[in-house]
């Protein structure tokens, strides 16, 4: 056994006598470079979140290299404004937690490569987090009372998933999209529509000013039974309206086109949400939340609030300083895990595409 097993053996039996854990959490997987203290899973005692967003404005998008960059630029003094603002030293802590996918894979192993030389400093338990779970788990530091089970969309630039939270660490998959995921429909129309990035945030802001109802746009995919979604053929249809509408020389008012495209993708998200929390039995048929990026969203937060209440439902979402990407979700969702004394190795590596059934029910 080396010296740092032994440091993290002596750690996990002290938390077995006095379960109160202290984690330092860290996200690098896309263009946020983020740090937490999380204490017992559900108390946030500082989260800092630096944002790329001014670096990539200029390319419309975000640049793997360029993120990576800044990420190790940033990461040693968002990390110590934590530990500051947490009034906590590393020895003070109880274990080291990372996102580990998925994400841009340059951009995570600068998050993991800084976790694991903390951890090995000072001796401290070191765990890869699911970034789908971390997104899952804002909700339990913005609702204090939740508990699995429960129905969760997930909707976030990378994934559009609606998943039985069966227990902290159990997914089941009951629908996902088989094209772009809402964040990303969200960005590309944006785009489109000239707006800057990142397209969310500005498409809703404009959508504010426009009538919903002025344009519409059917998918037969999206009307049918399942649980698994369609946004790249109503993202065409947004573009192909603009482009028709510039050829025959008629002016098209961009914040009806964002309100009406908005009013698309929401409804089919809340629709299929509350219908998939509908056909659970039990208790996760009880309970909705919403998790990931798109959960800032206003009209979708309200959408999904008004439709779960009026179906009995009680509906949770997250803080919107928890709703895209932080680290106090990750410190969150690796206490449960830490608690059971399940640690991983400092050789665990960075996966871009990681399946969150994959990685839980495999575990
Ligand atoms: O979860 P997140 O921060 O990063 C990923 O894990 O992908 O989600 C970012 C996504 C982007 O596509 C962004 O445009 C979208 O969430 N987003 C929004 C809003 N805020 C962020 N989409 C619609 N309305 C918003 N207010
Ligand atoms: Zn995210």
């Amino acid at each position: 056994m080396t010296q740092y097993e032994r440091a993290v053996n002596d750690r996990l039996e002290k938390l077995k006598r006095r379960p109160r854990a202290r984690i330092l959490a860290i996200e690098t997987s896309c263009d946020e470079t983020a740090a937490a203290v999380v204490e017992n899973g559900r108390t946030v005692l500082s989260s800092v979140v630096h944002t790329q967003i001014p670096l990539h404005v200029p390319y419309g998008g975000v640049v793997p290299e360029i993120a990576s960059r800044s990420h190790v630029q940033k990461i040693g003094a968002v990390v110590r404004r934590a530990l500051d603002e947490a009034g906590l030293t590393l020895p003070e802590l109880d274990a080291v937690a990372v996102t580990n996918g998925p994400g841009l894979v340059g951009a995570l192993l600068v998050g993991l490569s800084y976790a694991k030389g903390l951890a090995y400093a000072a001796g401290l338990p070191f765990l890869g987090v699911h970034h789908i779970a971390s997104h899952i788990a804002a909700n339990y530091l913005s609702d204090l009372s939740l508990e699995p089970p429960f129905t969760c969309l997930v909707a976030s630039g990378g994934h559009s998933h609606i998943i039985v939270v069966e227990d902290y660490e159990r997914y089941r998959l009951l629908g996902r999209t088989r094209d772009d995921a809402a964040g990303e429909a969200f960005d590309k129309v944006a785009r489109v529509l000239g707006l800057p990035y990142p397209g969310g945030p500005n498409l809703e802001k404009l959508a504010r000013e426009g009538d919903p109802t002025r344009y519409r746009f059917h998918s037969a995919f999206n009307e049918g039974d399942g649980f698994d979604f369609s946004f790249s053929g109503i993202k065409t249809a947004v573009v192909n309206r603009l482009h028709n509408a510039q050829q025959a020389g008629e002016t098209i008012d961009r914040a009806d086109l964002a309100a009406s495209f908005q009013k698309t993708v929401v409804d089919i998200l809340a629709d299929k949400a509350v219908r998939a929390a509908q056909a659970q039995p039990g208790a996760a048929g009880e309970k909705l939340a919403l998790a990931g990026g798109v959960s800032a969203n206003g009209a979708l937060r309200a959408a999904m609030e008004q439709r779960a209440n009026k179906a009995g439902i009680a509906f949770y979402c997250p803080d919107f300083a928890y709703c895209t990407d932080n680290a106090a979700m990750v410190g969150s969702a690796a206490y449960g895990k830490l608690m059971r004394g399940e640690t991983d190795a400092l050789s665990l590596n960075a996966v871009p595409y990681l399946s969150i059934e994959e990685q839980t029910q495999g575990a």
